[in-house]
């Protein structure tokens, strides 16, 4: 597994830095979104919808257990914070977003043992009110690569 480690210092910063993420992606990959609260899991998610061509509003999910975005390919958005496991009826609601989609996870925690393999673990941190550390984990160093763009990178 490698590792990328950015600063962003803007919540467009976050978007962009999805957006080169997003379009190395395929229809069927998993990306966890990690992070405490507040710290953009949701405003990354909306940057790599942006990049993937969805165009409607990308709005936080807490309150339903996921949205999926028609698109080619579609683009699903989960957020599992009210989550402590997953049983297997959750499952059943939960499993149709990971068909023929790009899903991001937020809160992934929760569904740890239950989720298809990820293709890309993201995990933000607060470091004051703009900036953000933002790591990312997969085996595709390629993609890490990309990511990094012409940000200051260490993989
Ligand atoms: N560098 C940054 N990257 C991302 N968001 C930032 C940054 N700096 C400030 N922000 C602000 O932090 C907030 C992040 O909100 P967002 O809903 O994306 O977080 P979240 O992690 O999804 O929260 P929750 O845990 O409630 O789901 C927004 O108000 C955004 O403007
Ligand atoms: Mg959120």
């Amino acid at each position: 597994m490698a590792r990328l480690e950015l600063t962003s210092s803007s919540p467009e910063e976050t978007e962009r830095l999805a957006g080169r993420l997003a379009r190395r992606l395929l229809v069927g990959n998993v990306v966890t979104v990690s992070g405490e609260l507040g710290t953009g899991k949701t405003t990354f998610v909306r940057g790599a919808c942006r990049a993937l061509g969805i165009e409607v509003p990308v709005t936080s999910p807490t309150f339903t257990i996921g949205h999926r975005y028609p698109g080619n390919p579609d683009v699903s958005h989960l957020d599992l914070f009210r989550f402590k496991g997953v049983s297997p009826a959750e499952w059943g609601d939960l499993e149709p977003y990971f068909e023929d989609a790009i899903c991001f996870v937020e809160w992934p925690e929760a569904a740890a043992r239950v989720l298809p393999p990820v293709r890309v673990a993201v995990r933000l941190s607060h470091v004051d009110r703009e900036h953000r550390t933002i790591e990312v984990e997969s085996d595709d160093r390629q993609l890490l690569a990309e990511v990094s763009g012409d940000v200051d990178a260490r993989v």
